[in-house]
């Protein structure tokens, strides 16, 4: 086996180890890179769209991530959104207040055709919300007769007046959003009720096979998951949808996104590795009524969720970006990894100037945040088959709590290539992972990793570099055996070949 130089560091140590099994049947879909765009704040106008243009240097950094599904137009604003706003020529469209985001004028510039170019663009898949809160079947049915039918009606004639002759195909279809919350205030009752009535209308065009997906609970409630597949017979249903984020200090008391304490580290970590209880919760309670793991597991909104950036519009939910947020990408990836047999889609909230961002944009400039760069370091892992891992983690603590330091997944992809992504947690000690049992197979390994000196650290339009990944030397041969030191605070990817 070829490993990479040795590596020199100083930071107190742990050793454990990590037992490789052999690649499973369940294949790690691509969708859990998905990302969302919300008509909120600086999301749509000026992070993706500017001056009356898609912004094509957000369109390469995206592409370069591979992000395979991106999900429009909210959120919140999906159950007040009226798609025939969005079309047609932009003078004769008519300006909305948006009543979920800080009460601006939505001039609807940017529509269904201009999402639609983008997703070419990027080269992902629509995931597009419909309107079951404030919408109508109706209005249901004629969106897709517009975006999927072939043949020739008035709207299919729109569409091609606008640019597009031929169907679009989308496939991915979430009926309302949060409807326990700002989509409709209902309960999970009412909203099964509802949910069949609208999917009654969403019907399959030639060609298009659509993938509903019910809006479920938030985070813990389990009680959606179970009404949902209680009451919804299983063929109307792709997926259910849940949303977690983690708030640091609370709802009330987010906390700063820059200035934050040991403590509150810990407490954000603690959260967002909650995230594991709460997907083998939602999928004990589907496995009840669908053992054959045939309905999807869809988490449509996740991140950490802090204060806004001073000075900045507080209903724009503008947020800063630091290490400590890529650990948690990092870890809620491996997360979801882990639980591919039922997660099938996840949809980090926002991609560009909102909450957990992967681009933050000033202007004409952009600059790519931590986050973004878990995204790309672990891309190797989509469509890619799960490896299971056995691991033996420590520890850190915080007064009399602790948590798991170590959290990593593995895959193996279509040419047999191992990758391994692993996350150091602890803010102060390096861990020594001794790679078990693969020796035999494979001969080279290289690898990334993402750090800094500081969990706080973040990447800003003065110092766009201060968190970015680098060529990874820790990795030694020991016999028998690998061993790659991690640094406090560090994700790494490690690619494993045979030749
Ligand atoms: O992502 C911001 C908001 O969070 C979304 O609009 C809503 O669905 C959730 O409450």
């Amino acid at each position: 086996m070829l490993c990479l130089a040795g590596f020199t560091q100083s930071f107190a140590q742990i050793s454990v180890s990590i037992t490789i099994g052999d690649a499973s049947g369940i294949r790690i879909s691509k969708h859990i890179y998905g990302h969302f765009a919300e008509h909120l704040g600086r999301c749509i106008y000026d992070g993706f769209y500017r001056n009356g243009k898609i912004r094509m240097d957000v369109v390469a950094a995206l592409k370069k991530i591979k992000v395979p599904v991106l999900r429009w137009p909210g959120g919140c604003f999906a159950d007040q959104y009226h798609w025939t706003d969005g079309i047609g020529p932009k003078d004769k469209r008519p300006s909305r207040v948006n009543t979920n985001w800080g009460m601006v004028v939505e001039d609807n510039s940017f529509g269904t055709d201009e999402f639609l170019q983008l997703c070419q663009l990027i080269g992902c898949s629509p995931y597009m919300a419909a309107n079951l809160g404030s919408g109508t079947p109706e209005e249901m049915q004629h969106w897709l007769e517009y975006l999927n039918y072939k043949g020739s009606t008035t709207l299919t004639g729109q569409r091609a007046a606008n640019g597009h002759a031929n169907p679009y195909n989308i496939s991915f279809w979430a009926v309302g959003n949060e409807s326990w919350g700002c989509g409709g205030n209902m309960t999970p009752e009412f909203y099964t009720g509802q949910y069949k009535r609208y999917a009654s209308f969403c019907v399959d065009f030639p060609g298009s096979k659509l993938k509903k997906i019910a809006s479920g609970g938030y985070g813990d409630q389990y009680n959606w998951t179970e009404t949902i597949m209680k009451n919804i017979p299983l063929d109307q249903l792709w997926g259910i949808s849940v949303h977690y984020y983690v708030f640091p200090g609370g709802w009330e008391h987010k906390g700063s996104a820059t200035t934050f304490n040991e403590a509150a580290y810990f407490t954000s970590l603690k959260k967002a590795l909650y995230l594991g209880e709460i997907l083998d919760r939602h999928s004990a309670v589907m496995d009840k009524y669908d053992a054959a793991g045939k309905v999807a597991l869809v988490i449509d909104e996740w991140g950490i969720w802090t204060d806004v950036e001073p000075g900045s519009d507080p209903d724009f939910l503008y947020q800063q970006n630091s290490l400590r947020d890529a650990l948690i990408a990092a870890s809620s990836l491996n997360i979801f990894n882990n639980h591919a047999g039922r997660v099938k889609m996840a949809n980090l909230a926002q991609t560009v100037n909102v909450l957990q961002a992967l681009i933050l944009t000033k202007g004409d400039k952009m600059l790519l945040t931590p986050t973004y760069h878990v995204f790309d370091m672990f891309k190797v892992h989509q469509d890619a088959k799960l490896v299971p891992l056995k691991i033996e983690t420590s520890y850190f603590k915080n007064g009399t709590d602790s948590l798991p330091a170590l959290n990593a997944s593995a895959s193996e992809d279509s040419g047999g290539v191992m990758h391994i992504s692993l996350v150091n947690l602890d803010p102060g000690k390096a861990i020594t992972v001794r790679l078990k049992d693969i020796m035999n197979k494979y001969k080279t390994v290289s690898g990334e990793i993402l750090t800094s000196a500081n969990f706080t650290d973040v990447n800003s339009f003065e110092n766009p570099g201060q968190v970015v990944p680098v060529t990874f030397m820790g990795v030694r041969k020991v016999v028998g055996e690998c061993a790659v030191v991690l640094p406090p605070r560090s994700v790494v990817v490690l690619e494993l070949k045979q030749q």
